[in-house]
């Protein structure tokens, strides 16, 4: 089969591994478009897709588990090179005749492996190698159709490639650092075996994204939602690019913002966007609606209607708005289970306050969703954004009613904003926010005894939160100097009136979880 350079993509059928997401980093690293499908994606529509490849990730079932998940076994017939990984490899042995069974020795972290075949995926790689095992079954033996590559002291056949069919195996994860060769091998299954030949890169996906846009979006006008985070501001981005003035962006102060944050839009838009800036300042709106309520998922819901609410108010006024532009990633597609051929798992369900109702009418757009979170910063640089919003750490939905905790009242956010203003700057002039992922001030509902000059103090109490991670879904505190918390510490008390006192969080998700609500 081949494959038309721009349509070039590698499946990664998704076993329910732990690691899918970092087997599709990999492969895009090295030039390859890839998309995560789910597990029994029919092979009809696996030859329909014309895929150059098909990666079986890992998994957590052993194959012989009743209810294991299995591929369609049609696709074995397709003629498209496979390479199975960890359960993915198990699951292909058993379905051409291996034997698997359950390993002799659960085998977890580092191993040595002795290549016994330095051809074709193992080319480039040294006889001896280190690599990285996460299993309990394992392939035991191979029979004549199979030959074993390569095995470690306790899996004897730690690599195998089929005789006649270009399917390969490795019990081992090629996708993680500690794995160091699992570049190369992935190199040589994408180039060597499927013939890939390295076209994807950021500037023709830009391209050709734009393309598409201006061909599906014709003449009619598109409203884009426009929050001041690294997504909406590069989607709105790609729209000017795409279709310029027939954009109308729409953007909600809900009075729940960080400090100077809606003058900032209102700047970048100005300066980066010419289109129409739709600002509407619902302040007012969300105050009165959150009045009294400390409860955080009320807050949610309360601030999730009354965006809608504003937006649809704004919407009216866009004459001729056909589509509607959300800037989507890869991940939350992955996550939420959306995408028609994507895995099947929902994990994440919750947080996208700012979502709107399909019941608006307009057609979706959503050019970001094949991009991870990286990608669409180096798109945003791509289309010449400053560098403040493409590495702006993300910002929840409902803002700072979640980390104003108890009752949220105009005085109380200022007191926050101001705490918050002062924590960002020290961590932008001592060269640490690009460090964090997210760092923010949170107000707590308490007040405690202090001493000023000669007064005592009766006041709130700032918790300062700074956190390292790459998915958001688990997280680890930020080990900031302690100099930096002393400095963040003083310029809060001093400067911030009503606050004496500021402590530092040290709790990792799990167990707590980033925001304090
Ligand atoms: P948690 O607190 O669940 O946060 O560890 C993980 C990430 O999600 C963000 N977050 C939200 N984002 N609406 C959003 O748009 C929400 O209701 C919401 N709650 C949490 C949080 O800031 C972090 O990046």
């Amino acid at each position: 089969m081949t494959t038309p350079p721009e349509n070039e993509r590698v499946l990664i059928f998704d076993f329910g591994a732990q690691y899918g997401q970092l087997i599709a980093r990999r492969v895009r690293e090295q030039n390859v478009f890839c998309q995560l499908v789910r597990h029994d994606l029919p092979a009809a529509r696996v030859a329909e897709m014309q895929p150059a490849g098909l990666i079986f990730s890992g998994g957590p079932a052993s194959v012989y588990a009743p209810d294991a998940p299995k591929c369609d076994p049609a696709i074995f017939d397709l003629g498209i090179p496979v390479l199975g990984i960890c359960y993915g490899m198990q699951l292909a042995c058993q379905a051409l005749g291996g034997q698997v069974r359950p390993g002799v020795s659960r085998e977890f972290g580092r191993a040595h492996c002795h290549v016994q075949d330095a051809d074709a995926i193992f080319a480039g790689v040294p006889v001896e190698t280190v690599v990285w095992m996460s299993h309990g079954d394992q392939v035991q033996t191979v029979n004549g159709e199979w030959l074993p590559l390569a095995r470690t002291d306790t899996c004897p056949v730690a690599a195998v490639r089929h005789r006649t069919r270009p399917v390969f195996g490795l019990q081992f994860h090629p996708e993680v650092a500690h794995t160091p060769y699992g570049s190369q091998i992935l190199h040589n299954f994408l180039y060597g075996v499927c013939g890939c030949t390295g076209k994807w890169r950021l500037e023709s996906f830009l391209a050709e994204t734009v393309a598409k846009l201006r061909e599906r979006i014709g003449s009619s006008r598109v409203i884009c939602g426009l929050s001041g985070g690294v997504d909406s501001s590069v989607t709105a981005a790609l729209l000017v690019r795409a279709v310029g003035p027939q954009v109308a962006c729409i953007f909600v102060d809900n009075g729940l913002l960080r400090k100077g944050e809606a003058d900032k839009v209102r700047r970048t838009f100005r300066d980066n966007f010419h289109a129409d800036l739709h600002f509407v300042d619902a302040s007012d709106r969300f105050l009165n609606a959150l009045a009294g309520v400390s409860d955080p998922q009320e807050k949610r819901k309360i601030i999730g209607h009354v965006f809608i609410d504003v937006f649809k108010d704004e919407a009216v006024h866009i004459a001729d708005a056909r589509f509607l532009a959300q800037g989507t990633l890869y991940p939350d597609v992955i996550e939420s289970g959306a995408a028609a051929d994507g895995p099947a798992a929902t994990i994440k369900t919750h947080h996208n306050v700012g979502g709107l109702p399909a019941e608006l009418g307009f057609e979706l757009i959503e050019p970001l969703k094949d991009l991870f979170k990286d990608e669409v910063r180096q798109l945003g640089k791509e289309l010449g954004l400053p560098e403040e919003t493409v590495w702006r750490h993300p910002f929840p939905g409902p803002g700072l009613a979640v980390r104003c905790l108890g009752p949220v009242t105009k005085q109380r956010l200022d007191v926050l904003r101001e705490a918050d203003a002062i924590l960002l700057e020290e961590l932008k002039a001592a060269g640490w926010y690009r460090q964090t992922a997210q760092a923010f001030a949170v107000l707590l509902p308490i007040q405690s005894v202090g001493v000023m000059g000669d007064y005592r103090t009766y006041e709130n109490v700032v918790a300062i939160r700074a956190v390292q991670t790459d998915d958001f879904m688990t997280a680890d505190w930020s080990h900031l100097p302690y100099d930096l918390l002393a400095a963040i510490s003083t310029r809060i008390i001093n400067c911030v009136s009503g606050v004496n006192r500021v402590v530092y969080d040290i709790s990792s998700k799990p167990p707590a979880t980033i925001e304090w609500e």
